[in-house]
Parts: C-alpha cells; structure tokens; sequence
C-alpha cells in the first residue's frame, strides 16, 4: 500500500457533486490511509468550485456534504486536518500575488482549462485562473506532498513553475511541493464502461440509497453473449467493479463463474450489488450518525480551519515580507 511517512501532505477536494466509487479508490482511500503517518491536511475546494457553481445552495450542500462523506469514510480529525477551502481567506491574497508573477502563456496551456473551452464551456476567469488557486492552496501550507490523480499532474507542475519563479525573484520562500499520483487502482469505470466520472453521468455514489445503488449496478453495460456461454471476465465492467470490493477469493471464485459459462450477467450484477452495499455498510452508519450530530461536523471544520489557518498565516507573513506587501502591523511603532 501506500508506504509514505513523515510528509506534510494536503490535498482538495471539489464539492461538485455527490462523491461516487471512482472517487473513492482513485483518491479518498488513499488520502485516509495517509493520515496514519503522515500531517495531513484535506479541504473542501469551495472556491474552485464556483468557477461552474453559481446556486447559493448547491455550494454550500455540496460543501458540507464532502466534509461529511470524508468524516464518515474514515477522516479521522485527531489524526487530519479537514476544512473547507474559504475559511483560510488568505489563500486567495496568495493567489494574487502568485497571479502577478504567472505568465498568460502557462495559463493558457492548462490542459484542464483547454478541455473545457473544447467542451463548448464559457470560460470565467476563474476558470483561466484556477491553476492559480490550486498553487496558493498548495503553497500555503508548505506542502510537500500532494495526492492526486493523474488528470493534476500539470496543475501540480504549473505550482511548481510559480513557486520557482518567485524565489527566483524574491527569494527562498516557497517549499517546493511534489505530486503523488496516486497508483493504487488504474481508471475505475462506470456503468456505461468509460471512466467513471461526473461529467459522463455514469457514477454509482457511494451514499447511494439501495433503491438508486440496484438501478446503478443493473443498468451497467453488457456484451449480448447468451447466459450459457463462457465469458471474458476481463472484458466486463461488472467484473472490474466487483474486484475492487472482493477479497482475492471472491474475485478468483467469480473470474471462474464467467469462464465456465452458464452464469449470467444479471447474476454476477446481483452480486456486485451486495458486495457494494455490505462494503460501505459501516460508513453509512457513520454517517447517519454524523448526520444526527451536525454540531460534530461542524466543530471539526472549525477546528480544521484554526488549525490550518495558523500556518497559511506564517507562510504569508514570510511571502509578504519578501514581496514587499506591507501591512501595518509590520511597522514598529516605538510609543503607541
Ligand atoms: P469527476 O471526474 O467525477 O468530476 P473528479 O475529477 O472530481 O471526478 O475526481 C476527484 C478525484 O477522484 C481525483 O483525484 C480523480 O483522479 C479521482 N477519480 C475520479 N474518477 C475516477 C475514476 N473513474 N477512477 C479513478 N479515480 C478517479
Ligand atoms: N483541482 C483539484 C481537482 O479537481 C482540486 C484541488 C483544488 C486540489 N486545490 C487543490 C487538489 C490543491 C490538490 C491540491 O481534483
């Protein structure tokens, strides 16, 4: 597994909508693990997510909702720090500053940006400047390490371009964070076969309902190969999914059921569905618990927030005095 100790790691997470299994095993998994021996630091990405965000209530649903699944899938507080992005105000001053010394050029290369100009999307600024964001996200907290999918790997070279080029000028200021691309599953499909994602609208949520999760898992795409026979297990969706809830065993016993022949897709999507609910069966006790006790969430956040809010303070007290941003607590006043 994930074998790393001793980092300062922080990721973000976008609160754009509800998180599905893609999520889980491509990244929340592994951002859990890592708290064991790591300082960790996570935050609901609010900000970045009003670049496509615009009802008041969707973000602040989807906000919470985050920290919420983080909390109930094993976020353990004692151990990490979760908090939402716009409680540490001061990352968007960084952003700024960063923003002055970024060429339009680097920008414009975002491949992420590019994509969704393709897309047809209307660009906002926000969006031009999201990678700028992100750096000040990373920046802030002296971050060494970050974890995330491969789809980041530029933003994550875009920080560190932005971070070089200011201790080129103003001198050593920023630690220079590295990503890590998170290995632990390649691309996890969804239930139409394509990689699952948001954009696709082809996701099984975690938090699904059983009624939503059994609709999910019996309209995954299937060949027309008769139920009598044999199939290529590694050809199906069904299978793919099923291996990352089973224990070797299971996944071994059910690689065989498709070779025999004589075993249908519907079957083996009964299966998937069991397995799925009974995996996350715990963290949605968790979570109505959670959702009893909204207090509990919300003093987390707070003290994530305090927390996280006293390093960003530091950094920016150093990324200040070396820019030249004055602030008038920084003169000394002899007779006050
Ligand atoms: P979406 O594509 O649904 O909008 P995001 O881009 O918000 O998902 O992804 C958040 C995190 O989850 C990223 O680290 C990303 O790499 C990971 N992730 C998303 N979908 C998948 C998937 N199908 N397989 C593996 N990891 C995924
Ligand atoms: N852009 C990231 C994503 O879409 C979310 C994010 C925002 C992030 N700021 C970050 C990730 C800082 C890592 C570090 O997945």
């Amino acid at each position: 597994m994930l074998n790393i100790s001793g980092k300062r790691i922080l990721s973000g997470i976008q609160p754009s909508g509800a998180l599905h299994i893609g999520n889980y095993f491509g990244a929340i998994r592994q951002h859990i693990m890592l708290q064991e021996n790591n300082e960790c630091y996570y935050f609901v990405a609010n900000y970045h997510a009003m670049t496509t965000i615009h009802d008041k209530r969707t973000l602040e649903e989807y906000t919470f909702m985050v920290a919420l699944d983080y909390l109930a899938l094993g976020l353990n507080p004692d151990k990490a720090t979760l908090f939402i992005q716009s409680d540490v105000p001061e990352v968007t001053e960084l952003a700024w500053i960063l923003s002055t010394i970024t060429p339009m050029g680097l920008l414009e290369r975002a491949h992420s940006y590019k994509d969704k100009i393709a897309k047809g999307i209307s660009p906002n600024h926000g969006l031009f400047a999201y990678p700028v964001l992100m750096a000040a996200d990373i920046l802030i907290y002296d971050s060494e390490l970050v974890p995330v999918g491969k789809d980041q790997k530029q933003h994550l070279e875009m920080t560190r371009d932005m971070a070089e080029k200011f201790n080129g000028i103003f001198g050593e200021t920023f630690v220079i964070p590295e990503e890590l691309i998170l290995p632990e599953v390649a691309v996890v499909p969804g239930i139409d076969g394509q990689k699952m994602s948001k954009s696709y609208d082809n996701t099984i949520e975690i938090f699904a309902d059983y009624k939503t999760l059994k609709s999910k898992v019996m309209r995954i795409v299937t060949d027309s190969t008769p139920l009598e026979a044999p199939k290529d297990p590694d050809k199906s969706t069904i299978f793919a999914l099923y291996k990352l809830f089973a224990t070797p065993e299971e996944t071994e016993n059910m690689r065989q059921k498709f070779l025999a022949g004589g075993y249908g897709y519907g079957q083996a999507k009964k299966e998937l569905l069991e397995k799925i609910w009974t995996y996350f069966e715990p963290h949605r006790k968790r979570r109505e618990d959670l959702l009893k006790n909204r207090d509990y969430v919300y003093q987390v956040l707070r003290d994530g927030a305090l927390r996280a809010r006293e390093r960003a303070e530091a950094v920016m007290e150093r990324v200040r005095k070396a820019a030249g941003v004055l602030q008038y607590r920084y003169f000394k006043v002899s007779s006050v």
